[in-house]
């Protein structure tokens, strides 16, 4: 019953994020839904919740949706609704809710271990080796430097200035990704994120230095 549903959930998400350039391609999802299998099972929580939720986490993002959700909620229900109970697919729907990340300075709580599952599987995609590359390959989506010197790290305080942001990509990295290792939900987490954010403290140590021409 739940394979089946899983399946069909995998295949709608491989084709809904086919081809997306800024960071939210079906490789992004499959590794989300991969670590999130991992943190369920370490972390006892029920794993079709947290399969479905992480294989649709990025269905309602606003970035998609001309800066609306709701017709990413629309879509998730009617994918889910003659398969599952109505209750399940509202715990899937407010799990997607939950596990944005919205600004330094803006609190995101989830309310149910599926969800802290999911938004730190989504989390620890955004750091380490591939988090950087997935900075990277944001900011050339969106025109943005990579670097600007004269450019003062910003920590924005509300999702309204999170999302005007337009500053060089590197900024992102103490707007988002460094904080991220305290953010987890999950010590399995944790644990994991520990090492991603010493590599990404090393990446930025040489980068810093070849920018400076000392390395
Ligand atoms: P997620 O899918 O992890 O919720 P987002 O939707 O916020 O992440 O963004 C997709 C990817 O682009 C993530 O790796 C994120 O860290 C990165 N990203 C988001 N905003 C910026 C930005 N202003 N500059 C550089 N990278 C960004
Ligand atoms: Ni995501």
């Amino acid at each position: 019953m739940s394979e089946a549903i899983i399946e069909k959930t995998r295949q709608f998400a491989q084709s809904f994020f086919a081809d997306d350039g800024s960071g939210h391609d079906w490789w992004h999802v499959h590794r989300v839904w991969q670590t999130a299998c991992t943190l369920a099972d370490a972390e006892g929580a029920d794993r079709t919740v947290v399969e479905i939720a992480a294989l649709l986490h990025d269905v309602a993002d606003w970035k998609l949706g001309n800066g609306s959700e709701e017709p990413g909620y629309e879509t998730i229900r009617n994918l889910l609704k003659d398969d599952l109970p109505a209750e399940t697919v509202e715990r899937v729907c407010a799990i997607i809710s939950q596990v944005s990340y919205k600004g330094a300075g803006v609190k995101t709580p989830v309310d149910s271990l599926e969800g802290q599952v999911v938004q730190d599987a989504d989390r620890l995609d955004a750091i380490g080796a591939v988090g950087i590359a997935r900075a990277f390959a944001y900011g050339g989506n969106r025109n943005r430097l990579i670097h600007d010197p004269g450019h003062e790290p910003v920590l924005h305080q509300s999702f309204g200035e999170y999302k005007k942001n337009k500053g060089p990509s590197i900024n992102h990295f103490y707007e988002k990704l460094l904080l991220l290792k305290d953010r987890m939900n999950t010590p399995t987490a944790r644990a994991i994120a520990d090492q991603r954010h010493r590599f990404m403290e090393q990446y930025l140590q040489q980068f810093f230095g070849e920018w400076d021409g000392k390395l």
